[in-house]
């Protein structure tokens, strides 16, 4: 502002995914979306991995924080695998590319790929995921609290609905990406596939498909358990 330029636009995802499954503070996109439109920006939700039902109690992340976006950007979980995203804007915001300089995109509005999305949407609804990913993410993520009472290298467990992860720390917190990547190579010996995010790659994020049953949850609770009282996983500082 003080070179006299402005802010254009502001964009977040609603639990922040690759940095480490965070979820935001109450009344945080509130409170910014008004600063960034007070300063004349516009707000972006980032919905390529929280959307679509997968976090439980609201088909899309920003409406688990009571807050309109002026855009919305989906993605993967859109096409179940088949390459697609969109953008859906407000009004206002669409009409201002009204304007004679003619977006173009090669593959945009592919008729097969918008079967495939509207068919994608249907399943969700006829086989209730968004129902499953919050009961079954429920279930998980109390599963993992009780194995965190029994294994104290467990650290935070957060998320929503099918969106979870947990921290693997040492004392006072200190991050053991080491055994995180340990324990996901572990758990592929099991067929389970796992990975880790965030800045110190202690985070192993769990974000399985959308059929995802108390059965497969018990399964991974148990596989867990059985890799956490390994050598290589215990608490040595
Ligand atoms: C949160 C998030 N936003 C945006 C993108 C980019 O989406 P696309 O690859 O469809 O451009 C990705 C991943 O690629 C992502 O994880």
């Amino acid at each position: 502002q003080h070179s006299g330029r402005n802010i254009a636009a502001f964009i977040c995802e609603s639990i922040i995914s690759c940095g480490g499954q965070i979820e935001l503070p109450e009344n945080y996109l509130k409170t910014v979306y008004k600063e960034i439109r007070e300063a004349g920006g516009i707000c972006i939700a980032d919905e390529v991995q929280v959307g679509c039902g997968r976090v439980g109690s609201a088909f899309w992340g920003f409406q688990l924080h009571d807050v309109v976006p002026d855009i919305v950007t989906i993605g993967k979980p859109i096409g179940n695998g088949h390459p697609l995203a969109a953008v859906v804007c407000t009004k206002q915001i669409a009409e201002a590319f009204a304007n004679g300089m003619e977006y173009f995109n090669t593959f945009g509005g592919n008729p097969v790929s918008c079967a495939i999305g509207n068919e994608v949407l249907q399943v969700i609804e006829d086989e209730k995921l968004q129902e499953n990913a919050l009961v079954t993410g429920n279930y998980l993520k109390d599963q993992l609290k009780a194995l965190q009472k029994d294994f104290p290298i467990i650290g935070d467990v957060r998320g929503q609905g099918l969106f979870l992860g947990f921290e693997l720390n040492g004392k006072n917190k200190k991050p053991l990406g080491e055994k995180a990547s340990c324990l996901v190579n572990r758990m592929r010996d099991f067929a389970i596939l796992m990975s880790t995010d965030g800045p110190d790659h202690n985070v192993i994020k769990i974000k399985p498909p959308m059929v995802f049953s108390k059965e497969n949850a018990d399964e991974l609770i148990y596989r867990l358990s059985i890799v956490l009282k390994e050598d290589f996983m215990q608490l040595t500082d």
